[in-house]
C-alpha cells in the first residue's frame, strides 16, 4: 500500500532571543508572570529583513539535508503560515525558488496554529493519491511581525521560528510496512473568529493588522477540542494512549499542554516541550519540536508520534505517524 513517511526533519530558529527580562522593560509584565501562564521564558525573533520564506528555506534545506536529499528530489512544496512574505505570491513559491527548485508544485496552507497538521495532511493525501511522490512540508512564521508591542496580553506569548519534514512515498513491505502518516482528523469552526485573529488584511482593512485574542476563552476551546481531537485520532487506528511513544503538541502554552498530557495519562518525559525556549511559533511549533527531539535522539525510527495543534479559525487537528 503506498503510503507517506517522514525521511527528514529541520528547523531553524532566527539569531536574536528576546527575553522575559527584557520583554518587561517593554511592556508592563515580569518573568514570574509570563512562565506561571505560559511556561515561556525566552523566544527567537527574526531579524530586519528577514523574511518567513528566509526562515522556512533554512528548515527546509535541513530537513533535505537530514534526509540526503537536494531540492530537485522534490516535487511539491507546502508552507503553512499565517504570516506569509506578502500577501501574494504564496511564500512557498518563494522557498521553492530561494532552494533552487525550477520544478514541482507549491503553495501555501492557512489554518494559523493547526497550520502544520493541515499542511501535513494535505501533503500525505497528494502523495497517497500518486500526485506528489517527495514533499517538502514546512510551517514558517514571523509572528513578531504582526503582534502589537504594546499588547502585554499578547506580545509576551508569539515568537518566529521554521521547522519542515521531508514526507515521501513509500511502498515498502516487512520491518517498514507500518510507518508513515496512520491518521490525521481536521476540524475548524469559523464562529470563533471574534476570539483569535488579526484585525487587518487586504481585503478588509488593506493594512495588515494586529493579533487580537481573547486568552483565557481561547484556552477554554483550546483544552476541550483538543483532547476530543486526540481520542479521534486513537479510535480512528485502535490505538491506546500506552501505544504512542511521544506526545508533540502545539506550543502555545505549557498548562495547555500539559492539560492534554494528563488527559492521555502520559509521562511527562514522553511529552516534547519546547515552549519554554520558543514561545508559541504558530505552524512551526509541532515541526521545530519534532526536530529538536529527532536530533537530541529522543524520537526513533519506528516511534508512534502523536502531533496536535489549536489556532484562530478556530482550526484544529491532529495525526498519529509512525516515524
Ligand atoms: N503580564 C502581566 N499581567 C498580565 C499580562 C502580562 N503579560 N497579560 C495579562 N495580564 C493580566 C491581565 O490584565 C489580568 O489582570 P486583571 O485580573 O487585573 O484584569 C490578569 O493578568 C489575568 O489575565 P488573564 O487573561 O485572565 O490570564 P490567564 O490566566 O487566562 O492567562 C493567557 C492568559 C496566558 C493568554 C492564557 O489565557 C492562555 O494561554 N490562553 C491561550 C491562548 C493561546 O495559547 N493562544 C495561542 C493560539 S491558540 C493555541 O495555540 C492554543
Amino acid at each position: 500500500m503506498r503510503r507517506s513517511v517522514i525521511a527528514g526533519t529541520g528547523s531553524y530558529l532566527p539569531e536574536r532571543i528576546l527575553t522575559n527580562e527584557e520583554l518587561s522593560t517593554m511592556v508592563d509584565t515580569s518573568d514570574e508572570w509570563i512562565v506561571a501562564r505560559s511556561g515561556i521564558r525566552q523566544r527567537h525573533i527574526a531579524a530586519d529583513g528577514e523574511l518567513t520564506s528566509d526562515l522556512g528555506t533554512k528548515a527546509a534545506q535541513a530537513a533535505l539535508d537530514n534526509a540526503g536529499l537536494t531540492a530537485n528530489d522534490i516535487d511539491l512544496v507546502l508552507v503553512a503560515t499565517a504570516t506569509p512574505d506578502e500577501t501574494f505570491p504564496a511564500t512557498a513559491t518563494t522557498v521553492q525558488h530561494k532552494l533552487g527548485m525550477t520544478g514541482g508544485f507549491a503553495f501555501d496552507v492557512q489554518a494559523v496554529c493547526t497550520g502544520f497538521i493541515y499542511a501535513l495532511a494535505t501533503a500525505d493525501n497528494f502523495i497517497k493519491a500518486g500526485q506528489a511522490n517527495r514533499a517538502l512540508v514546512i510551517g514558517a512564521e514571523t509572528f513578531s511581525r504582526i503582534v502589537d508591542w504594546e499588547d502585554r496580553t499578547t506580545c509576551v506569548l508569539f515568537a518566529d521560528g521554521a521547522g519542515a519534514v521531508v514526507l515521501e512515498a513509500s511502498e515498502e513491505a516487512g520491518t517498514n510496512a507500518d510507518r508513515g502518516v496512520l491518521t490525521s482528523h481536521l476540524h475548524a469552526d469559523g464562529g470563533k473568529h471574534d476570539l483569535l485573529y488579526v484585525d487587518g488584511g487586504p481585503s478588509s482593512t488593506r493594512t495588515t493588522g494586529y493579533l487580537r485574542m481573547e486568552g483565557r476563552e481561547v484556552f477554554k476551546h483550546a483544552v476541550t477540542n483538543l483532547a476530543s481531537v486526540v481520542n479521534e485520532a486513537l479510535e480512528a487506528t485502535g490505538l491506546a494512549p500506552d501505544d504512542i511513544d511521544w506526545l508533540i503538541p502545539h506550543q502555545a502554552n505549557k498548562r495547555i499542554i500539559d492539560g492534554t498530557g494528563r488527559k492521555l495519562k502520559m509521562p511527562a518525559e514522553k511529552v516534547v516541550v519546547t515552549v519554554d525556549r520558543h514561545g508559541n511559533t504558530s505552524a512551526a511549533s509541532v515541526p521545530l519540536a519534532l526536530d529538536e527531539a529527532v536530533r537530541d535522539g529522543r524520537v526513533k525510527r519506528g516511534d508512534l508520534l502523536l502531533l496536535e495543534a489549536m489556532g484562530g479559525g478556530f482550526t484544529w487537528g491532529s495525526a498519529l505517524v509512525r516515524f
